[in-house]
Order: structure tokens, then sequence, then C-alpha cells
């Protein structure tokens, strides 16, 4: 008669035991889920910014310069005025806009689509000196992904 008490108590520790063994299976399934999407994206961010300030150079413009010529470090790619002109007349912008957080109003796609087709969310192209560049989808993803960890 005592042992009944005492086997049902190891019956249900077992239960909860087998529930929480399962409940841990699940968190950690989920986790493992999630670890690519994070590093992924670290990856694509990193990628980003290699692109941003190694090939692209994206802060001699979008950056203002001190008188020696340097970036001033905190304006890097928050926008600033041209510091040259064209010797023959063409389409011109003397300004270009801030980058850091993604241009304002502009979505991450629409980021894409300009940087790969040189195409405004408006259809328009943006005026030398802005290059028109072609990037890859992916690289383009990569850039946006950059620009927007910037606060
Ligand atoms: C040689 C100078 C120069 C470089 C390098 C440059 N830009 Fe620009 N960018 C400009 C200028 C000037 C404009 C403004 C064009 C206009 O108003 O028509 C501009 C415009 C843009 C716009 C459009 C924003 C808007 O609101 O219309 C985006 C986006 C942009 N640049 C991103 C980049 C990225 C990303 C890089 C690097 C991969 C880069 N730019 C490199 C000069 C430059």
């Amino acid at each position: 008669m005592t042992t009944k008490p005492c086997t049902a108590t190891i019956d249900t520790a077992v239960k909860a035991c087998t529930a929480l063994a399962a409940t841990a299976l699940v968190c950690a399934g989920i986790a493992l889920m999630m670890a690519p999407a994070a590093a992924a994206e670290k990856g694509s961010v990193a990628r980003g910014r290699y692109l941003v300030e190694q090939v692209g150079m994206c802060a001699d413009c979008h950056s203002a310069r001190d008188a020696r010529g340097m970036i001033v470090k905190d304006t890097n790619l928050r926008g600033a005025p041209i510091g040259f002109k064209p010797l023959a007349e063409m389409p011109w912008a003397d300004t270009a806009p801030p980058l850091a957080g993604l241009p304002s109003g502009w979505t991450k796609a629409q980021l894409v689509t300009f940087l790969s087709s040189g195409k405004r969310p408006d259809g328009s192209t943006a005026r030398p000196p802005m290059p028109e560049y072609r990037l890859t989808k992916a690289d383009a993803g990569a850039v946006a992904d950059y620009l927007a960890s910037l606060k």
C-alpha cells in the first residue's frame, strides 16, 4: 500500500521530465533555426561594409571633408556638398544625400533596385557624379543591410 503513492510520484516525475525534455528539444530546434538567419544577416552586413568602404567608396562623396581633404568622422555617410565641378557642361548634383540608416523614405528593396538598375523609386536616375552602379541583387542587399545598420 505504501508503494502506490510513491510509484505515482515517480510516474508523474517521469512525465514531467519527458515534457521538459520535449520543450527543451523544441527550444533547441528553434534556436538552431534562428542561428543561421542571424549569422547570414551578420555576414551580409560585413559584406556590405566591405562594398561601401572598400569598393564603392561611397564616403568619398556622401561624407564631408576637412581642410586637408580627410573625411570628417562624424559625417560619415551622412551626406555632404560635392567639393568639385566638371570641366564640361553636364547634368550635375552638387550635394550627396545622407545614406546612414538608408536614404530618407527609402525601403531596403528600393535601394536594392537603385543600386542594381540605377532607377530611383520614382523611376528617375541620379545625376553625376553619382556612379550608376550595377551591383548584383545579393551585393545590393548587403549594401542595404550595412547602411540600415548605421544609426
Ligand atoms: C563620386 C561621388 C559619389 C559616390 C562615390 C557615391 N555617390 Fe551616391 N550620390 C552622389 C550624388 C552627388 C548624389 C545625388 C544625385 C542627384 O541628386 O541626382 C548621390 C545619390 C545617391 C543616392 C540617391 C539618394 C536619393 O535620395 O535620391 C543613393 C541611394 C546613393 N547615392 C548611394 C550611394 C552608394 C551606396 C554609394 C557607394 C556604393 C554611392 N552612392 C557612391 C555622389 C556619389
